[in-house]
């Protein structure tokens, strides 16, 4: 195909998605507002029939574009790339095992500190690298550890602490790699659900010794599915690289051969002499990557992202500001020094408050005022971790609070004022018929 016939067609996509933009007025009570959405232009159409028309599929330049980018962007040296921000968790952690950190590399049975009320896929990959969770309870308000009490819980074990910035506000990060430095532990910050939030003037992301991404709709910027794993550390760089890519040992990208110009010279483990390194493999490894055409919707957000924060950052100010004073309800605090880029607007229904969460979420959601959990609230208390090896650290009084008191409503880009202002009058109206 010409460039000019691309070119054609790539001007064909835009008309398109001008001609079937509609504009649809807000209805309050008809109106859906979801509480977590993708915001998709024409630049993220364009790039994906582009990638589509050059037939991009396996993971290529948009992949090492996006690559780079995305490092630069959290002030980090290495990103790699791969499909979801779960799998991202899973190389993390599965790179701190790797045999190539000698004897700082987690071994079976070795702890890991988290915290109880969360996402399941943060602490998954402990429990699948044959580690041990170690729960702490989270503060109300901010939904975080502090340190005081990951500092409690380091025992002759613990090897690690992975953590989440809950809903996109930081947690005490500064103080937890000082934390895990004086202990030589890892740190691995969940950053799933805080792409674009700072700590002390740093993104969060760049703190750890290695941290994750999520690009599933519902996070700060989308690829459909997808997720990326930072690092500064170049050892941790490769083990990931290995262990998303079949656990081979060359690092040689799809179509390269010999870039450590020795392909047939290496010796490793009781292989022959010489055998090709394409086909050595240093890691028990998965085959976790994306294709082309998901990085390449990831630059077109990438290029957004800025402005997608800002909008969160508004939209969380706008409720925090309007529901300020109501009472009952437990509204959310920045973590003291940093600068979240909000993943939703988390509300606690006060224990001993003369209505209940289920009562005020049903009458939201009659109004199409999409809600949702504080994901799995207390983790301890779902069936798959009954029977599974962990240790608790403390009471998990909060996690169970939040488990039953808390919910969160959205604050996602494609929301407007006007929606905002509707989920405000909407919880007074409901908590005012309480007096
Ligand atoms: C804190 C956290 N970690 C990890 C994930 C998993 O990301 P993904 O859905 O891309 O697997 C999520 C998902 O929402 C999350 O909130």
């Amino acid at each position: 195909m010409s460039d000019e016939q691309k070119a054609l067609l790539l001007d064909s996509v835009r008309k398109y998605h001008q001609e079937i933009q509609e504009e649809r007025p807000f209805v309050p009570g008809v109106t859906e507002i979801w509480p977590s959405g993708a915001v998709l232009g024409v630049e993220e159409r364009v790039a994906l029939v582009e990638a589509a028309l050059d037939l991009r599929i396996a993971a290529g330049r948009n992949a090492r574009r996006f690559e780079s980018a995305f490092a630069r962007k959290l002030r980090v040296r290495k990103a790699h790339l791969c499909n979801s921000g779960s799998s991202a968790n899973l190389l993390a952690v599965s790179a701190l095992t790797s045999p190539q950190l000698g004897d700082r590399r987690l071994r079976r049975g070795d702890e890991v500190i988290t915290v109880a009320a969360g996402f399941p896929t943060t602490v998954n990959p402990i429990l699948q690298n044959g580690l041990v969770p170690v729960f702490v309870d989270i503060e109300l308000g901010t939904y975080n550890a502090t340190v005081e009490r990951v500092a409690a819980a380091i025992g002759p074990k613990t090897r690690a602490i992975i953590l989440a910035h809950a809903v996109g506000n930081p947690f005490p990060v500064a103080e937890m790699a000082e934390l895990a430095k004086e202990h030589r532990l890892f740190l691995v910050e969940d950053n799933c659900d805080a792409v674009g939030s700072f700590y002390d003037g740093r993104p969060t992301g760049s703190f750890g010794d290695l941290a994750t991404a999520s690009f599933y709709p519902a996070h700060h910027m989308t690829m459909g599915e997808g997720g990326c794993v930072v690092t500064s550390n170049l050892v941790l760089a490769r083990v990931v690289e290995s262990l998303r890519d079949w656990g081979r040992d060359c690092w040689c990208a799809p179509g390269e051969s010999n870039t450590c110009m020795k392909r047939f010279e290496h010796r490793m483990g009781s292989l022959p002499d010489g055998y090709d390194h394409k086909y050595i493999y240093s890691h028990v490894g998965y085959n976790l990557k994306t294709t082309d055409l998901q990085a390449a919707l990831g630059l077109a957000q990438l290029a957004r992202v800025d402005e997608f924060c800002a909008s969160r950052r508004h939209n969380w100010r706008r409720l925090r500001d309007g529901l300020d004073g109501v009472p009952h309800l437990l509204l959310p605090e920045a973590t003291p020094r940093s600068d979240p880029s909000w993943y939703g607007f988390v509300i606690t229904v006060v224990p001993g408050a003369p209505f209940t969460v289920p009562e005020l979420v049903d009458f939201l959601e009659e109004r199409k005022i999409g809600t949702r959990r504080l994901f799995a609230g207390n983790l301890t208390r779902h069936p798959a971790y009954a029977g599974q090896p962990y240790r608790v650290v403390g009471e998990l009084t909060n996690s169970d609070i939040v488990t039953s008191q808390t919910f969160h409503v959205g604050v996602y880009p494609g929301l407007t004022d006007e929606m905002i202002d509707y989920v405000v009058s909407s919880i007074r109206e409901f908590v005012k018929t309480y007096g």
